[in-house]
Parts: structure tokens; C-alpha cells; sequence
């Protein structure tokens, strides 16, 4: 049972979606006519299919023989607990109705839509279009049954602009003679894995069968980011099977993109921030590839589930970047997360803690967070601890042939690692209640250790002693992003505006490419009350719209009623060039109304 779909696939399933769309830029507007085809429980005298529809304007709907069929759309929603459900659309079907055909258009209300001036992207001279489909957004631009646990196939017709490329998350087939780009995915696929973009955008091979989609202003630099992700696609399935989908390609978007990457099969959605110049960054592409074996082929049945996603992607991810880069980077990335996820959990509600999360009555984005993916991954490096790497991969591996190309839940999950992977007197030793349904982390919890951060901490150790004049002896040779991450977490809770201007003076870390550092050296700053920060962060937040980076910062800002007006006048500036993800997030955290 999905909370968070209307759509009723146990009496009526949608199978297959044949997509026909136009892309309006001008009215920001895309317009819409579908094929549905259905798989009927029984042949009922009369049935109902349901869809889950979100600001879209139905404008007809016709059943298997071409007449019109009638239909509803519930008004919008006013209870809390249902908003961003969206309004189910009510189609009632003739007996013999194998398949409807829908037409639609998107209103200002799209919020997997994000229309973008040419201002907003690098080159600067054409408008750019993308999706966000994850978690309930696809229902904002197309009528289906938008549930993890509903798999379709598609194909689609798109119709763009003179001299504008389109890319979608499937198999690209040809251009037809009036130039329409079309598409096919022909495994089948849960709706928030539907993905398009459109703009000023070129390719370049990586490999035989993986590449990069990018503006051509970028597209040279996120090449040489990238070069390492054939080596990784052969990496993961060496560890954990076949890669199933064909072509591996990577799509860099502007820097509005509201996550650091989507998994969207056969094209990894990426922000522009992670193109550091040194690879540094690029475990995000592990971690999106990692995605089309633990959530593309084997996928969370509801968003309960979603730690099946997002915890086994992030234990993969670190496995392909142990293969590719070795154990200590490896291990400095797994420490660096775990310090994240207990840094996050100190603020956070305890409820909010529970991997398998109750989300009744709340949307899907309230269990997002970093203890899906981390104390996700966490609990998987209890079980690898347990029985052993060798028996852990046989398991791993299992899991997804034994469940590819279908939804499952926690449930099941839990089930085979009793009766495929444990002993008894094995799952004696672990608490599974602890870590499926307790609040906070089991008193099992692995430690990841990286030797590089022993190191790290001792200068920390040292530089505390002698206070900031002795920045000048800090040795940083060899020092990676990590260690400064490391670094920089570790001085924090010490850290005053004396250190800052020191470790600035020497290191000038306000102008460094490195998205990760400069922005937590931006929030270090802010919550400084330092000066020094306030050109580069305005520049920053009026650039990226990353949620990730934005959150932090904002909220720090906000701490104190002089910041908070602050953060407010920079948000009403910077909001119209985020994505919906991110504001609706940041519109809460600031108290924001229009
Ligand atoms: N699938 C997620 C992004 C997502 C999650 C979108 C939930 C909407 C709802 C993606 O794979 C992801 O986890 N991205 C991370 C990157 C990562 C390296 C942890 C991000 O965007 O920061
Ligand atoms: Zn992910």
C-alpha cells in the first residue's frame, strides 16, 4: 500500500506509456497526449482507472475505440496531510478498454519543471529545460500511476524548438522527419525514473557505452571529470552483476539542479558542482551508477521503503570507489559520511531517525535526510562485518537478480537476510528491530576508520595547543578534499573568526573550485558573523541551487533575527532561479510567503 499514490494498481495497471510532447518555452507550458495501455485485475462490467495528476489541465480523455470516456478530477486537496498528493483522476473505462489516451498540459503549478532563462545556464544563449521526477513529482507534468511499486515501459515523441537537443532517461532512437526526438525504455520502470532535458547541449564518448551531455562550455571540463567512469561501470559489476541498461551516460546540468545527481537510467542527471578540476567529487558518479542496480533494477516498493534505495547505493558507491581509487579513499569517504549523518542527527527529531520511517500523513521529502543513506549503508557494514565480505557479495549480488526489474519492501528484504544470509545463531547477534525501527544508531554500529584522518587529527590536536598563529606550520602537502573536510569538521567546534582569517590568509579557501569546501568554509563563516564571507556567499547562493549547499547556509544564516532578515532578502532574490525542490524546502525554513 502506497501512502502517497491515489493510483489503484491492484484493480486496474497501467503497463506501458507512449508519450507524445511539445515543449513550449514560451508559454512554459508542456503539452501533452499519452497511450496508456492497461492490465485489468478482471473484466469487470464497469471499472475505474485512477491516476495521480498535480496541476495538470485534462483535456480529454477516449478509451480503446476512440470515444471520449468521462472523467473527474478531484478538487485540490486542503487537508495538511495531503498536500503535494495532488488531484487523482478519475477515468471511467468501457468493458472492453484495453488502453486511454489522455491529453494534457502542465500549468505554472509543474514542479518536476524547471524552465530556465539563458541567463541561468553557461553559455548564455538559449533557455534550458529539465525534470525532477523523484520522489511524487513525474504526476506534475504526466498523468500516470506515480508509485515506486508500478512498473511501465515508455516510449516517447518529444517536440522542442528549432536547434534545441532533447535527452530523456531511456534508449535514444531516432529523429523522425519533423524533427521529433524519440525515445524508449523497454524494462520496465518505476514513473519517478522518467526524466527529460532540453537545451543548448552537446556529447562526448567516454567509452563504448558511456558519455557526457553537457553545454559546450562545460562539456570539455566534464569530460576530463569523468573520464574514470567506464573503469567504474566495470567495477560494479564485477562486484555485483551485468549492467542491464544499455548506455551509461551522464548529463551536467546548470547549477540551479536542486541535488548533486539523479539516478535517471541511462542518463545520470549531475550538478555542475561536483566538477572540481581533480575528480575529487566523482563519487557521485559512483554513487548515481551504483543507482541502476539498488533502485533502478531493484526498487523501493513505497517512499517508506526508500533506504532499500538509498542506504544499498551508498554502501555500492563506496565499494566502486574502493575498486577504482583504493581502500584509503575509500575509507576517508565512509568516515566523512558517518560524521555527517551524526552531525545531522543531533538536530533532527528521533522519529525521523527510523530507517523504516512512518510517514503516514506526511509527503516523502520529510524522510529525506542522511540517515536513509548513511545509517543505511551503516547497517549493511554490520551484515558484510558479520558474515564476511565473500558471503556478503554472494548475498548482494543475489539480491539483485533474484529482484530485478521489481519493487520491494523492507519486509522482504529483512526476510531474505534471515533465510539467506545469516545463521541463526548469526541473526541472534544483530538487533534487528534496533536498526529497522529504533530511533538514533544501534550500540553495533561499525566504525569506519581511515588512517589519513589519524593524522589529521593530531595536527588539529597540535594547532589547538599553540592557537592560530601556528597555521603556518600546519603541513597540508598531500592533503586531499577529504582531509580538508576532515580537517575543517574536526577544528569546528574550536573554530573562531581569528582561525578563519588565519587559515584564509594562507590557504585562501573563499576561492577554492571545490564546491564541498567552500561551502562549508561559507557556513563556517556565517556562523562567525564574518564579513569577509558575505560577497563570496551572496555569489554562491544566487549561483547554485543545490539543497544540499543552500540549507546549511541558510539556516546558519538565520540563527540570529539580523541574519534571518538578511537570509530573507537574499532568498527573494535568488528564489525564482531555484527548482521547486529547493524552495519549497527553503520556503519552510525560512517562514517564507510570497
Ligand atoms: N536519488 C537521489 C536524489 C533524490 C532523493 C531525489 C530523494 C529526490 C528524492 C540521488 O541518488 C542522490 O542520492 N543524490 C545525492 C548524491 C549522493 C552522492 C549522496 C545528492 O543529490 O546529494
Ligand atoms: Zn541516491
Amino acid at each position: 500500500m502506497d501512502l502517497h499514490s491515489y493510483s489503484r494498481p491492484d484493480h486496474v495497471a497501467v503497463t506501458h506509456l507512449a508519450l507524445d510532447l511539445e515543449l513550449d518555452f514560451a508559454r512554459r507550458e508542456v503539452r501533452g497526449v499519452a497511450r496508456l495501455d492497461l492490465a485489468r485485475a478482471e473484466q469487470m462490467g464497469e471499472a475505474h482507472l485512477t491516476l495521480d495528476t498535480q496541476g495538470l489541465v485534462i483535456e480529454g480523455v477516449s478509451g480503446s475505440d476512440g470515444t471520449s470516456r468521462v472523467f473527474t478530477v478531484d478538487p485540490v486537496a486542503q487537508d495538511p496531510a495531503s498536500q503535494g498528493l495532488g488531484q487523482p483522476l478519475r477515468i471511467q473505462l468501457a468493458p472492453s478498454d484495453q488502453a486511454v489516451r489522455v491529453r494534457w498540459r502542465t500549468t505554472g503549478l509543474a514542479d518536476a519543471l524547471q524552465w530556465l532563462e539563458p541567463a541561468q545556464t553557461a553559455g548564455a544563449v538559449a533557455p534550458f529545460l529539465y525534470t525532477q521526477g523523484q520522489a511524487i513529482l513525474t504526476r506534475t507534468w504526466i498523468p500516470l500511476q506515480d508509485s515506486p511499486g508500478v512498473r511501465i515501459t515508455w516510449e516517447a515523441r518529444v517536440h522542442a524548438p528549432e536547434g534545441m537537443e532533447v535527452v530523456m532517461s531511456a534508449e535514444r532512437r531516432w529523429r523522425e522527419p519533423d524533427g521529433a526526438y524519440c525515445f524508449a525504455m523497454t524494462r520496465p520502470v518505476p514513473s519517478y525514473l522518467i526524466a527529460l532535458a532540453a537545451g543548448r547541449i552537446v556529447f562526448q564518448e567516454l567509452g563504448t557505452r558511456c558519455g557526457v551531455w553537457a553545454e559546450p562550455e562545460t562539456l570539455a571540463v566534464a569530460a576530463s571529470e569523468f573520464v574514470d567512469t567506464e573503469a567504474m561501470i566495470a567495477a560494479a559489476e564485477q562486484l555485483f552483476g551485468a549492467y542491464r541498461w544499455g548506455r551509461y551516460d551522464l548529463l551536467v546540468l546548470p547549477p540551479s539542479f536542486p541535488f548533486g545527481g539523479m539516478e535517471n537510467p541511462c542518463l545520470t542527471f549531475a550538478t555542475p558542482t561536483i566538477l572540481a578540476g581533480d575528480k575529487s567529487l566523482v563519487s557521485l558518479v559512483a554513487h548515481e551508477l551504483a543507482h541502476s542496480w539498488s533502485g533502478n533494477l531493484v526498487t523501493n516498493a513505497t517512499w517508506r521503503d526508500f533506504w532499500l534505495n538509498e542506504g544499498f547505493t551508498v554502501y555500492f558507491e563506496h565499494r566502486i570507489m574502493e575498486a577504482v581509487y583504493g581502500c584509503e579513499r575509500a575509507q576517508m569517504e565512509r568516515a566523512l559520511s558517518k560524521t555527517d549523518l551524526l552531525r545531522e542527527m543531533h538536530a533532527m527529531d528521533a522519529r525521523d531517525t527510523v530507517l523504516y520511517i512512518d510517514l503516514e500523513g506526511r509527503h516523502p521529502d520529510d524522510g529525506f535526510s542522511l540517515v536513509p543513506y548513511v545509517k543505511g549503508c551503516l547497517f549493511l557494514m554490520r551484515l558484510e562485518e558479520l558474515v564476511g565480505r565473500a558471503r556478503f557479495d554472494v548475498f548482494l549480488r543475489e539480491w539483485f537478480d533474484g529482484h530485478a526489474f521489481t519493487s520491494v519492501t523492507t519486509a522482504v528484504l529483512l526476510q531474505e537476510i534471515r533465510t539467506r544470509l545469516l545463521t541463526p545463531q548469526e541473526a541472534s547477534q544483530v538487533d534487528f528491530a534496533a536498526w529497522i525501527e529504533g530511533a538514533g544508531l544501534p550500540a553495533d554500529v561499525p566504525h569506519p576508520h581511515s588512517d589519513a584522518f589519524v593524522g589529521v587529527d593530531a595536527q588539529v590536536a597540535a594547532l589547538r595547543q599553540s592557537g592560530p598563529a601556528s597555521v603556518a606550520h600546519l603541513s597540508v602537502r598531500d592533503w586531499t578534499t577529504h582531509h580538508w573536510l576532515h580537517f575543517l569538521e574536526t577544528l569546528e567546534p574550536t573554530l573562531t573568526l581569528a582561525w578563519m582569517e588565519a587559515l584564509e590568509a594562507r590557504f585562501r579557501l573563499m576561492a577554492t573550485g571545490n564546491s564541498e569546501i567552500l561551502a562549508l568554509w561559507l557556513r563556517l563563516g556565517v556562523a562567525q558573523g564574518w564579513s569577509a564571507v558575505d560577497g563570496p556567499l551572496e555569489a554562491f547562493l544566487m549561483q547554485v541551487g543545490r539543497r544540499k549547499f543552500l540549507k546549511p547556509l541558510y539556516a546558519e544564516l538565520a540563527k540570529s533575527p539580523a541574519g534571518k532578515q538578511r537570509a530573507l532578502a537574499l532568498y527573494r532574490r535568488a528564489r525564482p532561479r531555484y527548482h521547486a525542490v529547493s524552495t519549497t524546502t527553503l520556503d519552510e525554513l525560512l517562514g517564507y510567503t510570497a
